[in-house]
């Protein structure tokens, strides 16, 4: 089973690894993890990288990281999520945004309206 995670840097995001990486263990699926970045936000990018490498380097399963360019996060999951017949997207119910009024992000609301896969939105 091919899992795709989007990170934000967002504690969400990380709690949404976390559960991707213990459902995969229980089924011996493979882990893509992307974040998408805007131009100027590189060295943010790295460090998300950075952070996501050294919490998955503990843990025994097969997993890839990516940083994508991009204005639209949602898409660049979704149509990721086509293109390399992913199984399941895991995303965090939140993320950087401080928009708390709303109890979803709208990342996480568009992923699940247009992923051609089941989509877990992991709350906390
Ligand atoms: N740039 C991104 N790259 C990859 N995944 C992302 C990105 N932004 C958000 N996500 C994923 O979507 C989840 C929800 O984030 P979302 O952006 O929807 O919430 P928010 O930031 O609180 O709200 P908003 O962005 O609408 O203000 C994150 O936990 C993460 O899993
Ligand atoms: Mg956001």
């Amino acid at each position: 089973m091919k899992i795709l995670v989007g990170i934000d840097g967002s504690d969400h995001s990380l709690w949404a690894l976390m559960e991707a990486v213990n459902i995969a263990k229980k089924i011996s699926g493979a882990i893509t993890v992307i974040t998408v970045y805007t131009q100027g936000k590189e060295e943010e990018a790295e460090r998300i990288r950075q952070k996501t490498l050294n919490y998955l380097k503990k843990e025994e399963v097969d997993n890839s990281f990516y940083a994508i360019l991009g204005a639209n996060p949602s898409r660049a999951l979704v149509d990721i999520a086509k293109r390399e017949h992913f199984d399941l997207i895991v995303v965090g119910s939140r993320g950087l945004g401080s928009a708390t009024a709303f109890l979803v992000g709208s990342v996480s609301k568009q992923v699940v309206s247009k992923a051609p896969c089941d989509v877990l939105v992991v709350k906390k």
